[in-house]
C-alpha cells in the first residue's frame, strides 16, 4: 500500500514546547530491546511506577499487547517485524511529540529493525536500551514457554533459536539483569534519562 497523494498534512496544531511546558518535562523515547524473556516489560513496569511517583506522565508500548491491538494482524516473518516496529515507532513519536516519556519493549532483533525506529522517532529523541540477559539464562526462564516449544519447533522464526538476534552496536544503556533486579535496573535507567528529560528554562 502506498501513500495516496491526496494527503495534506496539517502542521498548526499547539507545538510541542508548550505541551512540555505544560507536562515540565521533555518527550523521550525509551526504546528496550533484548531477547524474549530478558526482562523488558518487567523492568518498564518498574521505571513506569518510578516515572508515576515522580508526576512524570509516561506510556508503555509493549509488543505483547500491541500484538494483541494494533498489531494483531502481524506475525514475526522479517516483513510483519518491520511493520510491527514502523507503526510502533510512529506511535511512539507521536506520544513523544506530546511531550510523553514513552517505554517501548521490542525484541527489535536487527539493527535495521532499530535503525528504522531510529529513523522515524529522531536521533534527539530516541535512547537506546540493550537488556542484555544471556539466551540460557532467557531460556532457564522460559516464563511463558515460548522457548521449550520453540525447540520443539512448535514455533517458527523463533528469536534466539531460529531467527537472529543481532547486538546493539552502540546503546545509550546497557542493562545486564544478571546482576541487578528489575527494581535497580529501572533506577539505572532513570539516573540515565533524568537529566535528559529535563526542561531546560
Ligand atoms: S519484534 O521482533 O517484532 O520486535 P515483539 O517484541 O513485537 O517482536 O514481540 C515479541 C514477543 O512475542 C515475545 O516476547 C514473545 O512473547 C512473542 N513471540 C511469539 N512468537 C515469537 C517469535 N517467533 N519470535 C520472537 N518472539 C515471539
Amino acid at each position: 500500500m502506498s501513500q495516496s497523494p491526496h494527503i495534506h498534512p496539517y502542521a498548526d496544531y499547539l507545538p510541542r514546547a508548550e505541551k512540555e511546558k505544560l507536562l515540565g518535562q521533555r518527550g523521550k523515547v525509551l526504546w528496550f530491546t533484548g531477547l524474549s524473556g530478558s526482562g523488558k516489560s518487567t523492568i518498564a513496569r518498574s521505571l513506569e511506577r518510578l516515572l508515576h511517583d515522580l508526576k512524570r506522565p509516561s506510556v508503555v508500548l509493549d509488543g505483547d499487547n500491541v500484538r494483541t491491538g494494533i498489531n494483531s494482524n502481524l506475525g514475526f516473518s522479517d516483513a510483519d517485524r518491520a511493520e510491527n516496529i514502523r507503526r510502533v515507532a510512529e506511535v511512539a513519536k507521536l506520544f513523544c511529540q506530546n511531550g510523553l516519556l514513552v517505554l517501548c519493549c521490542f525484541v527489535s532483533p536487527t539493527r535495521a529493525l532499530r535503525g528504522l525506529a531510529r529513523q522515524i522517532i529522531g536521533e534527539d529523541d530516541y535512547i537506546e536500551i540493550y537488556v542484555q540477559t544471556p539466551l540460557e539464562e532467557c531460556e532457564a526462564r522460559d516464563v511463558k514457554g515460548l522457548y521449550a516449544r520453540a525447540r520443539r519447533g512448535e514455533i517458527t522464526n523463533f528469536t534466539g533459536i531460529s531467527a537472529p538476534f543481532e547486538e546493539p552496536e552502540n546503546p545509550h544503556l546497557i542493562i545486564q539483569t544478571l546482576h541487578c533486579s528489575a527494581d535497580e535496573a529501572a533506577r539505572e535507567v532513570l539516573r540515565f534519562l533524568q537529566p535528559r528529560m529535563e526542561l531546560h528554562t
